[in-house]
């Protein structure tokens, strides 16, 4: 949440900052603001609203040239979205501005010290109260880094801050307790900011910094140490993300090409973990077999659609390995005191690899003394970087906030890691996995077939704008994709969506059922196991009786569903338990077009940010 950029170095600090912001905007839309230090001294503008009303501002009163600054894009926590509230924030005397990410959980306190000596401050946040303590320590000391450490020793909660001063004009500050902060490498330049994207497309040079520190930006290098003031050991990465990627090329939304990216991003994430005879070659999971052969339950962490992603794991990894699985919250995990030892595998789902819920359900879990495997899609961030080993998903940076692609290359990550365990631990003969992976490696292709037929979808979706109320039903993995279903509509189309399991429409949803209703029902293979298909064919036959226009999602050849299904929606053959990577795309569509057709935003929607890094 929030999204931050600083820049030092020879070219216009405000171009750079504003281009970078641009870029994180999907971070947070409830302001922007920038601060840039010229003519000796510190001039800043921001705007409530979206960052175009930032770009308006800076249109109508420019601010003066200068190379070294700071911007943010906001996700409100304290104070609704303001001007008075947006940042940067600055000291009363007007040369101290500082932008933050997290809550600054003992900032009332602070504010009723600095308050008794005599400052003013004009906001409702918790991130005021830094610059003007940063004042106060850079008047005794005159060093901005240093000023950071003792300020930062003071505070509690989880914060990235940046700040600038305009008695250092050559000098950036960022400050790291448990919320994405990533530093760039250029020549003669460097930069800061919460994600690589907003950066680039000017270095692939990039720093990872770890908990409780202090980074330094000059042009001519970057000090990094510990909030105590000793030198710090920091990881040094090339960031191998394409500067392309992160733009829409030529789509109407980031979603919409992210949905299309899917194709690749699946293929992507297999590539090189599949050998000539299609055994897993898993090196990066630095758990040794023996290990994970003595693994005698998983525990899947995850928030949101990655939960979901882990719900559908679960089912893969009991089926191939036998061990059993938990899939939980990550929000409600370390506060139910779960039953963890060495013998538990953790597997922490997450895209940004920032989610704050799931960052302290693995950190509980390796307290407790589990190991934990992370999938995560985004290299050198805190989730991998704190887990015992890691399996990237190869989906490329997602922008939008639903996520589309990531979802599919979480799923596919999820499999190899059960396909993994069941190697190791020979579950699984060989030939069985190589089985799966053949069909893993033909899903990029079936998803790309699924894209290719979604003009009759998208027509459904615009026919339902009206509607207030779509549910969604499913069995066994098509459960999690009913829950996957519902999570894309709510957020995207803010319709009331709900996703049941089908076996559970007699036990109340049922009653929900009325004349028109639309009901999208994912409907398992015939081909597997077939009792669950009947049984779902009856449940659409239950639904229908009782007035729900039925939008069934079957495969192709499944001809049993056709009387029932007032629209239905074909996807290819697949096997059973990697159904959900093709039965899921129509839904994204779908949830998209209806977004469209109700004018709302699609890549940002009404009070969500990407990445959620408070709690
Ligand atoms: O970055 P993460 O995968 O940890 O994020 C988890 C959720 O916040 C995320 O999946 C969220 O639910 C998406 N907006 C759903 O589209």
């Amino acid at each position: 949440m929030c999204g931050i950029v600083g820049y030092v170095g020879s070219q216009s600090a405000l171009e750079i900052v504003m281009a970078g912001l641009k870029r994180l905007e999907y971070r947070g839309y409830d302001s922007a603001g920038v601060a840039v230090l010229a003519d000796g001294g510190l001039a800043a503008a921001k705007k409530a609203g979206k960052f175009v009303n930032l770009e308006k501002e800076l249109t109508e009163r420019p601010l003066p040239t200068g190379t070294t600054g700071i911007g943010h894009t906001r996700w409100a926590t304290h104070g609704g979205p303001t001007d008075a509230n947006a940042h940067p924030h600055l000291d009363n005397a007007g040369r101290v501005a500082v932008v933050h990410n997290g809550i600054i959980e003992n900032f009332a306190c602070l504010r009723a010290e600095l308050e008794e000596r005599g400052h003013e401050l004009g906001s409702e946040t918790d991130t005021e109260v830094v610059a003007h303590l940063l004042a106060e320590e850079f008047s005794a000391c005159a060093d901005l880094a240093e000023a950071m450490r003792l300020v930062c020793r003071r505070l509690e909660g989880a914060f990235t801050l940046v700040a600038v001063h305009a008695d250092e004009p050559d000098v950036v500050v960022g400050a790291r307790r448990n919320s994405p902060l990533v530093v760039g490498v250029g020549e003669g330049e460097a930069f800061l900011a919460s994600d690589v994207a907003a950066f680039i497309a000017h270095t692939r040079s990039a720093i990872e910094l770890g908990q409780d520190q202090v980074v330094e930006l000059r042009r001519d290098g970057v000090t990094v140490t510990g909030f105590d003031g000793r030198p710090a050991d920091v990881r040094s990465y090339r960031i191998d993300w394409d500067a392309a990627a992160a733009e829409k090329g030529g789509y109407d939304y980031f979603m919409l090409k992210e949905i299309a990216e899917q194709p690749k991003a699946v293929a992507d994430t297999l590539l090189g973990r599949i050998d000539a005879v299609g055994s897993l070659t898993l090196d990066e999971v630095r758990i040794s077999a023996s290990e994970l052969r003595e693994v005698d339950k998983v525990v899947i962490v995850a928030c949101g659609t990655a939960f979901h992603a882990g719900l559908i794991a679960k089912y893969a990894i009991e089926h191939w390995t036998r061990i059993p699985c938990e899939v939980e919250l990550a929000s409600e995990f370390r506060y139910r005191d779960p039953i963890l030892d060495q013998q538990t595998l953790v597997v922490a789902i997450s895209q940004s690899g920032e989610t704050m819920d799931t960052l302290m359900a693995l950190r509980h879990a390796r307290e407790q003394g589990a190991r934990v495997l992370a999938i995560c899609n985004t290299n050198g961030s805190t989730i991998p970087r704190e887990s015992d080993a890691v399996l990237y998903t190869h989906a490329g940076p997602e922008v939008a906030v639903a996520s589309t692609k990531a979802f599919l290359t979480q799923l596919v990550a999820c499999y190899l890691v059960a396909l993994y365990l069941g190697q190791v631990r020979g579950t699984k003969w060989g030939d069985e996995i190589h089985a799966v992976v053949r069909d893993l490696a033909k899903i990029g292709g079936e998803v790309e077939r699924v894209l290719e037929t979604m003009e009759p979808v998208r027509e459904l979706a615009r026919s339902l704008a009206h509607k207030n109320t779509v549910l969604f039903l499913g069995r066994h993995v098509g459960y999690p994709v009913a829950l996957e279903g519902a999570l894309k509509l709510k957020e995207l189309a803010y319709m009331h969506a709900e996703g049941f399991a089908a076996g559970e429409l007699k036990h109340g949803p049922i009653a929900l059922i009325e004349d028109d209703l639309p009901v999208v029902v994912v409907v398992p293979s015939p081909r597997g196991r077939s009792v669950l298909h009947d049984k779902i064919v009856s449940n659409i036959q239950e639904i229908r009786a009782r007035g729900a226009r039925t939008i069934v999602i079957a495969e192709e050849g499944d001809e049993a569903v056709v009387p029932y299904a007032d629209h239905l929606i074909r996807i290819p053959a697949t096997p059973t338990l990697l159904q959900p990577l093709v039965a899921t795309v129509p839904l994204q569509v779908f949830a998209c077009e209806l977004a469209t057709a109700r004018g709302n935003e699609v890549d940002q929607p009404r009070n969500l940010a990407k990445s959620v890094t408070v709690e």
